[in-house]
């Protein structure tokens, strides 16, 4: 059953993070895989949460350097390629900070890839190294869906999924 439809999931945005951040960690116990990693996470994400419309990792490119290529997503097309310091995902990459939009139209040089998306935050994922690899991105059609909470939790998963 997806985790979506289970009625045991805890109510607070908090509580649920952290239940997910076990299961995550659980499920990608045996895989070393990066891409399958990312899907994975991607997938249980997305199907816990109904505020997350567009979910999923934007690449760093290795050939360009400054620029993010799409990785795993799920939700509507995507844009493919976005420079580093273009739009929200590309501030993140360029300032290696999580960036919170609580309205994407109000951001300058957000990319609208789907214009359902009203608000967005994007998490930088680093490896063991500490070198920028991706950066996640959550897009949802509610203004001001996200918050202090997504992005602790969020940089959390990210560090024990990528960061190992
Ligand atoms: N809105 C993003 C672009 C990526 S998509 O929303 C899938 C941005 O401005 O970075």
């Amino acid at each position: 059953m997806s985790y979506a439809a289970r009625d045991d999931r805890p109510a607070d945005k908090a509580e649920r993070y952290a239940e997910l951040a076990g299961e995550i960690a659980a499920a990608l116990s045996a895989e070393p895989d990066r891409i399958a990693r990312m899907a994975t996470v991607c997938s249980m994400l997305n199907d816990a949460f109904e505020t997350y419309f567009w979910t999923g990792f934007y690449l760093v490119d290795p050939a360009k350097g400054d620029e993010l290529v799409v990785g795993p997503y799920q939700g509507t097309l995507g844009c493919l390629r976005i420079a580093f310091g273009r739009g929200v995902c590309g501030a993140a990459a360029r300032e290696r900070r999580t960036q919170i939009v609580e309205d994407v139209h109000a951001f300058p040089g957000h990319i609208a890839c789907d214009s359902r998306s009203n608000s967005e935050i994007v998490v930088p994922v680093v490896d063991a190294a500490g070198k920028l690899i991706a950066v996640f991105d959550v897009d949802s059609t509610a203004f001001a869906a996200f918050d202090a909470v997504d992005a602790e939790w969020l940089e959390r998963i990210m560090k024990a999924t990528f960061a190992v």
